[in-house]
């Protein structure tokens, strides 16, 4: 089935009938009430989350749908040893549709490719998390009435931050962006985004480690938080947590019209009384990111009522190569069969299907 696994899945103009229908469903909710009357949402959560999962639940409740789900891994036959793609079949039996969060990078590309009803990514790892991007676009589009010609800063946990990357493949797609990485040299935008992303769409892009002198010229502001399940050194985590924090003060260097954006949960990143000053846009992103959502199901739900189905890969290695990244599904999970998608014939580069991990082959 049609699924949703990284932003890029949906075309421009996919994505932005869905900022469309998201607008719609704000200004009449009682057109969509009874749109999801009779289906079930399953939400498959083996991470914790607050705004997502609570977002998906509220999302189908308000289109007249029902939600069954766990919200801990502990709860669920995963904590016997059961596979995701066999949880995905099980699923797929008391479900129309399913929302899956794993801490392993490819675990919801995995339950996509056995289940009979569409995954939706709900956040794998440090890879993406394409809900959250469609709560980042309707969120920039309702409070600034476009997505072209902006300049966006991200700043923070640059190279765990799956919202970062999925957010930067999205706007890689409108017209004129221009991007600014704020963060410490240790927490960088991961080269594959670069290479892959900024350097393919021929984006704009500078770096920095200051937040105060890229502020000025922003007008957004993706703050983020350090990731502290993400790292390996608890003392490296300890070192970097605190590298950026947005005060009110800071907030005078920034242009009228600028926004702040956070998925949140933050940490201490962004200071309370920042909360205070309209330019603050991270609770309105948290109810955008319900609305994104409802559209979301709505889509999903009609393809696969016109048995629209997930594209297959193209150019692929089956068990050629092996995926030696130990955050991928790939090295919990010994029954998948490692497979490689060819993304630059010329060079021999290749990366796995499921977390993206980059291998040379001659
Ligand atoms: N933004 C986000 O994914 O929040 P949760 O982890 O609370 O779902």
């Amino acid at each position: 089935m049609r699924s949703l696994i990284d932003i890029t899945d949906f075309s421009v103009e996919e994505v932005d009938q869905l900022l469309k229908t998201a607008c719609d469903i704000s200004e009449n909710p009682g057109k969509y009430s009874n749109a999801c009357r009779g289906k079930k949402l399953a939400t498959l959560f083996f991470e914790p989350s607050t705004r997502t999962r609570l977002s998906f639940e509220a999302a189908m409740y308000e289109l007249g749908g029902n939600v069954l789900g766990f919200s801990d891994a502990g709860t669920s036959s995963a904590s016997k040893g059961e596979s995701v793609a066999d949880t995905a079949k099980m699923i797929s039996c008391y479900a129309d549709i399913m929302a899956m969060r794993h801490p392993k990078e490819g675990a919801p590309y995995v339950a996509a490719r056995s289940a009979s009803i569409p995954v939706i990514n709900a956040g794998d790892g440090g890879h993406c998390h394409p809900t959250q991007t469609l709560a980042d676009l309707l969120t920039i589009y309702r409070e600034l009435g476009r997505l072209e010609n902006l300049t966006v800063g991200f700043c923070g946990d640059l190279k765990y931050g799956r919202t970062v990357h999925s957010l930067i493949s999205a706007l890689a797609r409108y017209h004129n962006i221009k991007i600014v990485l704020i963060s410490p040299e240790e927490l960088a935008l991961p080269k594959y985004v670069r290479y892959e992303v900024l350097d393919k769409y021929n984006m704009s892009y500078e770096e920095t480690t200051s937040l105060e002198n890229a502020l000025p010229q922003l007008d957004v502001l993706y703050m983020t938080r350090i990731q502290r399940e993400r790292f390996d050194s608890f003392d490296e985590y300890e070192r970097l947590k605190d590298s950026y924090v947005l005060t009110a003060e800071k907030m005078t260097l920034a242009k009228e019209h600028m926004r702040v954006l956070h998925p949140l949960p933050r940490v201490n990143e962004i200071s309370v009384k920042v909360d205070e000053d309209s330019r603050a846009a991270y609770f309105r992103q948290a109810l955008n990111g319900k609305l994104m959502r409802m559209a979301l199901i709505l889509k999903l739900l009609k393809e696969a009522e016109e048995g629209k189905q997930m594209e297959e890969p193209k150019d692929v290695v089956v068990d050629a190569l092996h995926c030696d990244n130990p955050r991928c599904i790939t090295s919990t999970e010994q029954e998948i069969v490692h497979t490689f998608k060819c993304v630059n014939r010329e060079n021999g580069i290749y990366r796995c299907i499921y977390c993206e991990a980059k291998k040379k082959k001659n």
